[in-house]
């Protein structure tokens, strides 16, 4: 079984080492490998692994929107988020997912009970592509009390009506003073990412004791939003559960296999220390 992920840049993409553990633990014959592909080269690379039998691919960061018009077919998720993650290949065929929101949420429910979700207030800092997932994800599990903070306050109130969402779209002033009032509080914007880690999008100081910040961004392993909640006294989760759980729901599409995720979340953890 041949798989891949493709990117621009890609040589940091922890991916390889996760899906190739997965393949051999699974006993599966294969390899994954990581390809650099040029956005001006998209088309025919896709259509070279096509052509060599690949059984799917995931796709990252420059290629995740480009890559719908390459496609057969794309589930509707995918399709309304306008992204693509994971392709699977079937029959000579390309069909487009998208795992990422559905990641987030498989992580989040390591920390917090089905009810729990469902009954929180939610804040989303951030309206972009992970947010939308991620809002998406929640909403279809039945979390409805979801509140988007954005710099640009216009992408937050498009998020909300699209999915007709209970919460308030705000901007992060707002939101800064709110902070407080919310059960969940979830980081998607790239502040605090390698090598900016003393931004933060939201400070976290005022957070309520017990609830639960989460950021999607895994290096650094504890970003200056995570800090400073857990010093408030929240439950904090980084990325790594986010990033494991959206392979393994692609390793699952590829291999019908599922393979162990709490072993990798730990594996990864420790290789970013
Ligand atoms: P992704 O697909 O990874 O979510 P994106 O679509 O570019 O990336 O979205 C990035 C998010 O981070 C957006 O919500 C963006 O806010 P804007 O919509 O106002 O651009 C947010 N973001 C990026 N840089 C930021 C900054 N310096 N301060 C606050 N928010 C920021």
């Amino acid at each position: 079984m041949k798989l891949a992920v493709i990117g621009y840049p890609i040589h940091h993409s922890k991916s390889p080492f996760m899906h190739n553990s997965w393949l051999k633990e699974c006993g599966l014959k294969g390899s994954y490998e990581a390809l650099e592909v040029p956005p001006d080269q998209l088309g025919e690379q896709i259509e070279d692994l096509r052509k060599r039998n690949f059984s799917g691919y995931n796709v990252t960061i420059p290629h995740k929107e480009n890559i719908i018009q390459y496609l057969d077919e794309v589930e509707d998720r995918a399709t309304e988020l306008g992204a693509v993650n994971t392709v699977v290949i079937r029959d000579g065929k390309s069909y487009g997912y998208n795992t990422d929101g559905d990641g987030f949420l498989k992580s989040l429910l390591t920390k917090r009970t089905t009810k729990e979700v469902s009954d929180s207030q939610i804040l989303i800092i951030g309206a972009g592509g992970a947010a939308k997932g991620i809002a998406g994800s929640l909403h279809s599990f039945g979390a409805e009390k979801i509140s988007i903070a954005n710099r640009t306050v216009i992408k937050a109130d498009q998020l909300i009506e699209s999915h007709g969402l209970t919460g308030d779209s705000m901007d992060l002033a707002a939101a800064q003073h709110q902070i407080g009032l919310f059960d969940i509080v979830i980081n998607t914007t790239s502040q605090g990412m390698y090598p900016h880690i003393h931004q933060h999008a939201l400070d976290a100081t005022e957070m309520k004791a017990g609830s639960l910040a989460a950021d999607i961004i895994y290096n650094p392993l504890k970003t200056q939003f995570l800090k400073k909640a857990e010093a408030a006294g929240a439950d904090i989760l980084n990325g790594v559960g986010m990033f494991v759980f959206q392979g393994a729901l692609a390793f699952e599409k590829w291999t019908d296999k599922i393979p162990d995720t709490a072993s990798m979340i730990n594996k990864i953890t420790k290789d970013m220390k």
